[in-house]
């Protein structure tokens, strides 16, 4: 049995695979680098592009569910690093939300690499979330743009923002509360690379926030990091002030270390023996944080598995139920899309990269975890 340590990053895949193999349970390794894997098949749903009625069905669910929840249903969109299609797929899910009928807010939150705006087609944006940051505007909604995309409006973090890197505490609570205070049926908030604690702030304004990846193992074992991160971080803030908990959280966040703690169950094993109240609390966490992971630039579909492997080690070593959205293959037309800042999927509407956008956001429709932001993650 492996002691669910992860590797640090790495250059060679076969290094990787031996590191692996020594440090996981050999059951997962073979499910990460097995070949082959079953890929979800959703029912398409071009017929809605062209209207009709089962159009017309589709988009009165969409607007059922909205009139049934809280207006405001949030999903933050993260990733590893940089590149690896959170602002391509976060404006391709808004763009489909808002032809489904919703109201829809993009937010570009990756001040340290704000790009979103490009993919709406927008060169200049006229006004910028740092206009909100300088108080140049009293309120959010006056930096809300119209784009050429019905019901879709922009939130550009382009221009002169401090990159995330250096945002002041009090910079990133102001741009989380005043986001968390926006109304729409949807809000989708594109937030920056890395796990840096901004980021990991911005992706825990919800329970569930989507991942993405790519197929590379180096890309799986930072996803993997990164919901570590989150988890440990969502505990350091619940259990803020209490002193008798600061050794455990190190050696939980630290596996490596020589007195670390190799996963999610040991820790909770040490935590109940230490406090009850505190190891109740870290059951809730871990069972009301649900991810999403979607899987992108996948070069086949059986590579495009890699999201349930994924799934399966974040259960095993984190007690987290992700949820597998779906996959994206890579596709020139996402490319080509890019360098003239058109959307893809107006470009190309039956590419196989839109017509897995689709796919992901009829699944995203029936996807409980998206709720309105936590309040008690914004202090
Ligand atoms: N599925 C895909 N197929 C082909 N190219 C892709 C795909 N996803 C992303 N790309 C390319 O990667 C570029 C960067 O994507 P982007 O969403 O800006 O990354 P991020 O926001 O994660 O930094 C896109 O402009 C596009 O050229
Ligand atoms: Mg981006």
């Amino acid at each position: 049995m492996g002691n669910g340590r992860l590797p640090r990053a790495s250059s060679g895949i076969n290094w990787l695979i031996i590191r692996w193999a020594a440090l996981f349970d050999f059951g997962i390794i073979q499910q990460v680098v097995g070949s082959e894997t079953r890929v979800e098949r959703l029912p398409l749903m071009q017929e809605r592009r062209g209207g009709g009625q089962s159009g017309i069905d589709e988009r009165n669910n969409w607007l059922k569910r909205y009139e049934t929840t809280e207006s405001r249903r949030i999903i933050t969109v993260a990733g590893c690093k940089g590149g690896i299609g959170k602002s391509v797929i976060a404006s391709a899910l808004a763009i489909e939300a808002g032809r489904c009928g919703a109201d829809v807010i993009l937010v570009d939150a990756d001040l340290g690499g704000p790009n979103l705006h490009t993919y709406l087609g927008i060169r200049q944006p006229e006004r910028v979330i740092s206009d909100f940051l300088s108080h140049c505007v009293a309120n959010i909604e006056e930096v809300i743009l119209d784009t050429e995309f019905p019901g879709v409006r922009l939130i550009s973090g382009a221009g002169n923002v401090p990159s995330q890197a250096n945002l002041k505490f009090a910079q990133k609570m102001k741009i989380i509360k005043a986001i968390s205070s926006l109304r729409a049926d949807l809000l989708i908030v594109d937030i920056g690379a890395g796990s840096s604690r901004d980021v990991m702030d911005f992706f825990s304004m919800t329970d569930g926030g989507i991942l993405i990846t790519t197929c590379e193992p180096a890309s799986i074992i930072n996803s993997y990091g990164f919901m570590k991160n989150v988890v440990y971080r969502r505990f350091g803030r619940a259990f803020r002030g209490k002193k008798h908990l600061v050794g455990l959280l190190e050696r939980g966040m630290n596996p490596e270390a020589d007195d670390g703690i190799p996963d999610i169950e040991k820790f909770l094993d040490e935590l109940s023996e230490l406090d009850t109240e505190c190891w109740m609390e870290a059951k809730a966490i871990l069972s009301d944080f649900r991810p999403g992971i979607i899987v992108n630039r996948a070069e086949s579909a059986g590579e495009a598995g890699v999201d349930e492997k994924l799934k399966a080690i974040v259960k095993k070593y984190l007690s987290i139920e992700a949820e597998c959205l779906g996959a994206i293959v890579e596709d020139i037309y996402v490319k080509a899309a890019a360098r003239k800042m058109t959307p893809f999927s107006v470009l190309a509407p039956d590419c196989p990269a839109a017509q897995s956008i689709r796919r992901i956001a009829a699944r995203l429709l029936d996807w409980s975890s998206i709720e309105a932001p936590i309040e008690s993650r914004m202090g």
